[in-house]
């Protein structure tokens, strides 16, 4: 429980830029929703969640426990776009929690 109510803190690349991301947990209902408002990014994450459309695609350095795992439709649909890779993620299938912390994470351009 302690652990969950810790500041959240990790690095977001957007077009070369890092910023600083500090939340905490389940502040959103998963990563795609934050960047899409911290960042204000407008055609990210068009499916709202699904896993299906790849308009949230990211890679990912630092990712530990259960978001390190890929489930759900996440395997197929970056399949699909040739990204079979560990790192490459779709950042709606990502929850805000402790396993997020110290993560790098950077924006793909699709
Ligand atoms: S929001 Fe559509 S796949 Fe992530």
């Amino acid at each position: 429980m302690e652990k969950e109510l810790k500041n959240i803190t990790f690095t977001v690349i957007e077009n070369g830029t890092q910023i600083p991301i500090s939340t905490r947990h389940g502040s959103y209902p998963n990563l795609m929703y934050l960047l899409k408002e911290e960042l204000q990014l407008e055609s990210f994450g068009e499916c709202g969640g699904v896993g299906r459309c790849a308009t949230c695609v990211i890679t990912t350095k630092g990712l530990t426990g259960a978001a390190a795992i890929k489930e759900r439709n996440e395997p197929t649909t970056l399949e699909k776009l040739g990204h079979s890779d560990e790192a490459t993620r779709l950042s709606c299938q990502i929850y805000i929690t402790p396993d997020l912390d110290g993560a790098e994470i950077t924006i793909l351009e699709i």
